[in-house]
């Protein structure tokens, strides 16, 4: 017998889990501002870090690096996403936390309005949530 999906909250904690140890990787010398992401996709964990440049408009989001990476090895869809600002002043509420404009852009191209997206901190949002009526070719 095969054991039960685990709730939703576990998969959150567990995704979660993931995007802080990704955070602990992150290249940020610029900003000292550590930022993981984990990502499922094909039932796959994915992981990323934010990769700051010294020409700062070449910084990468953790975000991105992680949804890259799935799609680069042959996934097709996102399914769940977590994030986890690691540096964020606990001060600050939710909005020192957030997935920027621009990643949320590139999440509604590799996900459905629907995916979940877990912010460290801050709580459980879809991605539709995030960005009502986003941009899409079609
Ligand atoms: N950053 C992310 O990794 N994800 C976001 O959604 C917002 C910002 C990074 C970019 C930069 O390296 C640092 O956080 C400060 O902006």
């Amino acid at each position: 017998m095969s054991d039960p999906a685990p709730p939703a909250e576990t998969l959150a904690e567990q995704l979660l889990e993931h995007a802080r140890r990704a955070a602990t990787l992150a290249h940020a010398p610029y900003s000292r501002f550590r930022v993981g992401a984990a990502v499922v996709a094909g039932g796959r964990v994915f992981t990323g870090c934010n990769v700051e440049n010294a020409s700062y408009g070449l910084c990468m989001c953790a975000e991105r690096v992680a949804a890259f990476k799935a799609i680069s090895e042959g996934e097709k869809q996102l399914s769940s996403v977590a994030v986890s600002c690691i540096d964020a002043d606990t001060s600050l509420g939710p909005e020192g936390r957030m997935p920027c404009g621009a990643c949320r852009q590139v999440l509604a191209e590799l996900g459905s309005p629907d995916l979940p997206v877990f912010v460290d901190g801050a709580g459980s949002f879809t991605l539709a949530e995030l960005l009502p009526q986003a941009f899409r070719l079609r």
